[in-house]
């Protein structure tokens, strides 16, 4: 039996590329000045390792804009704050669903609260999937933005994101993407959809650190800075400077976090590239990452259909939303009749060494909808792309083993 198996990736993805942990480690020793702050060699090429990594994102989501509109946050709450904080003003109206994070809920409820937006949160389907014409419905001439979590970090179920950009587009409303649970599993085409800003948080799917996020905003959208601060340029400036990336990025930037995001690209690339090899195809470095996407998406559908598979054996276990209709990433939530959720994560822990996540999972009001909340929520499991056949063993005989005796 493993020490530890780890079926939280939702929360956050473990173990990292090797790539990432050497060079996150040998950049910090070699480059861990100040970059944009002074111009000695180090300083200078520390800047360059990030004006390439804004290009390697802005090529992962297809944005064909200026790479200055990839924008470094602290993680992917931060980013979402300043999308939308940056966009709204008094009485705007905006969107959002009734699937979202806290990171979105809490900001709208702020918002609603201490600055007069109104705020319309669309319910999902009771299959956990959002209708667009729902949100069509909910515009008013005053929706100043739409929110979207393209992606279910509780149930797993993966929005209609070409049909919801459609409505925003059609009615000339700014979409902003949540693709913390998607980014690096799934393709997304800023340019293609015509995204207003995609949020992405470093640690999940993109394989970085924690404390590195971001946003790409598209080049018909600005956004106002909510925080101010140096900026190693146009320090004389009695503002915040309007050009980006340093209209929204005050003060240093993580420069290992961003090195693991950097060497995250690379490892994308050279397993697609891996991948192509296989295949006998000559590809370029879009399509390099596209193969990488589907491969990856493959790799933790496997895991998650064998999952749910051992679930559906136990006419006590309640899995919720239907994941399984539809488009879907690997994570699934699901209560047992008669045992509490924090007895079966307690004992998965205890007894059988599987990490999984317990709760709310910060998204509270899938739960309110879903009728959990009074029973603690759900258990959550979501494999990785590192899980292997000895973690997915060890899950299902734990699996077997509580709930046989349900
Ligand atoms: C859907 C969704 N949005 C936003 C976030 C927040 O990301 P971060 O942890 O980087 O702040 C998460 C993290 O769990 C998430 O799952």
């Amino acid at each position: 039996m493993k020490d530890n198996v780890y079926f939280d990736n939702a929360a956050t993805t473990w173990p990292k590329p090797e790539a990432v942990y050497q060079f996150m480690d040998s950049f910090f020793r070699s480059h861990g000045v100040n970059p944009g702050r002074s111009g000695s060699l180090l300083a200078v090429e520390a800047e360059q390792m990030i004006t390439q990594t804004r290009s390697m994102l802005a090529q992962f989501f297809n944005f064909s804009g200026a790479s200055s509109r990839v924008v470094f946050t602290l993680n992917g709450t931060d980013a979402l704050n300043m999308a939308i904080g940056g966009l709204v003003e008094p009485d705007d109206h905006m969107i959002i669903t009734r699937l979202e994070h806290n990171a979105v809920l809490r900001t709208a409820n702020h918002l609603e609260r201490d600055k007069s937006i109104k705020v319309t949160r669309v319910a999902p389907e009771p299959n956990g999937y959002v209708d667009p014409e729902a949100i069509r419905k909910a515009i008013k001439p005053d929706t100043k933005l739409i929110v979207l979590n393209h992606a279910s970090n509780v149930i797993g179920t993966v929005q209609p994101l070409a049909q919801v950009a459609q409505v925003a587009r059609d009615a000339g409303i700014v979409l902003i993407v949540d693709s913390a649970q998607t980014a690096g599993v799934l393709p997304i085409d800023m340019d293609a959809l015509d995204i207003g800003v995609l949020t992405f948080t470093g640690h999940k799917g993109l394989f970085g650190p924690m404390g590195i996020g971001g946003m790409i905003i598209s080049e018909r959208v600005d956004l106002k800075p909510l925080r101010f601060g140096g900026t190693g340029v146009d320090s004389i400036s009695t503002y915040q400077p309007d050009a980006y990336p340093y209209r929204l990025e005050a003060g240093t930037v993580s420069v290992p976090g961003i090195a693991g995001l950097h060497a995250a690209q690379k490892w994308f690339r050279s397993l697609g590239e891996e991948l192509a090899e296989q295949q006998g195809l000559s590809v370029g470095t879009a399509e390099q990452c596209r193969l990488a996407l589907a491969h990856i998406h493959a790799v933790e559908l496997a895991h998650i259909e064998r999952i749910d598979a051992k679930l559906c054996e136990f006419d006590s276990v309640r899995i919720i939303g239907s994941p399984r209709d539809g488009a879907r990433v690997a994570t699934l939530s699901f209560t047992v009749k008669g045992m509490s959720t924090e007895r079966i994560a307690d004992q998965l822990d205890a007894d059988h060494q599987v990490c999984a996540r317990a709760g709310l999972q910060c998204a509270p009001l899938v739960h309110v909808d879903a009728g959990t909340v009074d029973a603690g929520g759900t258990i959550r499991l979501s494999p990785g792309y590192f899980t292997d056949e000895q973690d997915m063993q060890q899950l299902l005989d734990a699996l077997d083993d509580i709930l046989g005796e349900t």
